[in-house]
């Protein structure tokens, strides 16, 4: 029989439906502020994320706005050329040949078409561009897709058109007739306070390095991660490398372990306590307590009141972000991804010195209370670089007795196992209580 085709072409009503799915609307609301960020990262140079250095990010501006009617969001970050809109901008999906910006979040190239697709059927994106040099200026345009038109329409173009320039070089995007559910969410206040709790949470450190968030009119403050220090207690801050990717780590006490033994006890409403997982700057985890994170990993050490009062943060950075261990929601993390594997091992262990502590504390409590009185708060981005965490050592608990081991092993394994753990530079003697820890854990289980 003579060869023929059949026609697999995606229905376009097919394709918005399935990228839209899954998508909560704060996190279509993050991937536009995540856009604007990467504008503003691209006009001060792309550097690196870093957990400890400031990035000046006073200049840039993002503002949104919402009611039941239509949304807003407004940038200054520098726009979109018009060039990039024709060819590349307003593509769903990125090319093969379409290299990431270096350190940039935006990595699939769906995000903006997700998001407003999300929100309704009345859209229009604005964009003003700088002028590089005098004379070479870009002319202002804007996109407008009516999407129950583009939906019946054969082509997936959008429309394209000269525009009135907007008040400074950026991005505005606007939609109207709203899908039922996002008005409703829109008109509730409840969503507006939730939205701020994650922007205060989420885009933390840029706010710290000046970036201005505006919802409705009113500025988005900061949360402040703070941890407790003194001669007594350190918190752990140490990075390593591994195959392009960075791994920042600070972990330690942010609060006291609440006294309550009671699982079922919430406490307090918004329990801070956890890790904070985050990829080139984008908040993917925060607080996190679950087997992700390391908490209930193969059974054990599941997440418990005693615990409350510990954080970890942990950033992982890469030139290009498609090495990153994230989902494409970019809200959850790639569990089977070797980098992240490796470093939560470490997590692991940071945890356990935590854990470990609010076990010996319970038998020393007044000992162990006035020793954390005169620790003193600082925020965790300040604290020293140092190799091991430290809690009050308790004279008071009792002590299990020690013995000393020693052995020897060829230097080329000592070094192999060292890579493992993650610190080739670390020394033949953490190589070998490190072991020791890994074989008890596998095998035993439980606190030593
Ligand atoms: N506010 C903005 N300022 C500057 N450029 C923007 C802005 N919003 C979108 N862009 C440009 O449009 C492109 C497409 O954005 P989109 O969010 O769809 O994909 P992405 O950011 O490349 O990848 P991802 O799907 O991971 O978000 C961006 O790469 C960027 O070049
Ligand atoms: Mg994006």
């Amino acid at each position: 029989m003579e060869v023929k085709k059949v026609n697999a072409d995606p229905t376009k009503a097919f394709f918005v439906h399935t990228i839209t799915r899954d998508i909560k609307l704060e996190d279509c609301i993050l991937d536009l502020i995540d856009n604007s960020l990467d504008g503003a990262r691209d006009l001060l140079g792309s550097p690196e994320p870093s957990l400890e250095r400031a990035i000046n990010f006073s200049k840039y501006e993002v503002a949104i706005e919402f009611s039941e009617e239509q949304f807003l969001i407004r940038d200054n970050c520098g726009g979109i050329s018009l060039d990039d809109a024709i060819n590349y901008a307003f593509t769903f999906g990125r090319r093969e040949a379409d290299d990431p910006d270096a350190y940039s979040i935006g990595v699939y190239g769906i995000g903006m078409k997700r998001s407003v697709f999300k929100l309704g059927d009345d859209i229009v994106i604005r964009s003003t561009r700088p002028q590089p040099k005098k004379g070479a200026g870009e002319e202002p345009f804007k996109v407008t897709i009516d999407v129950p038109g583009w939906l019946r329409s054969n082509v997936w173009d959008f429309d394209l058109d000269s525009a009135e320039p907007l008040s400074a070089p950026g991005v505005e995007i606007v939609v109207k007739s709203l899908r039922e559910n996002i008005s409703a969410e829109f008109s509730n206040p409840a969503f507006e306070n939730r939205l701020r709790r994650i922007l205060s949470r989420d885009y933390s450190r840029f706010i710290e390095y000046g970036l201005t968030i505006r919802v409705n009119g009113k500025k988005v403050k900061a949360f402040e991660f703070n941890l407790l220090i003194s001669d007594a207690i350190k918190p752990f801050h140490g990075e390593f490398t591994l195959k392009g990717v960075r791994v920042q780590i600070i972990a330690g006490m942010a609060a006291r372990p609440s006294d309550t033994q009671d699982p079922d006890d919430e406490g307090e409403k918004e329990d801070r306590s956890g890790w904070y997982v985050l990829c080139n700057d984008r908040m993917v985890l925060a607080a996190d307590k679950s087997e992700l994170t390391g908490w209930g990993y193969e059974q054990k050490n599941r997440w418990h009141p005693q615990y409350r009062g510990f954080i970890g943060i942990i950033l992982f950075s890469a030139q290009r972000a498609d090495q990153l261990p994230l989902t494409t929601t970019k809200r959850n993390i790639d569990r089977d991804h070797e980098i992240y594997k490796l470093a939560l091992a470490r997590m692991i262990e940071l945890t356990r010195d935590w854990i470990d502590y609010t076990n010996r504390r319970k038998s020393a409590l007044d000992e162990a209370k006035s020793i954390e009185r005169t620790a003193v708060y600082v925020p965790a981005f300040t604290t020293p670089t140092n190799k091991q965490q430290v809690y009050p050592r308790l004279t008071s608990a009792p002590r299990a007795q020690d013995v000393t081991i020693q052995y020897s092993k060829p230097l080329r394994v000592v070094r192999e196992l060292a890579q493992r753990f993650g610190e080739p530079g670390m020394s033949a003697r953490e190589v070998g209580s490190k072991s020791f820890d890994y074989a008890h854990r596998e095998l035993v289980g439980g606190g030593d």
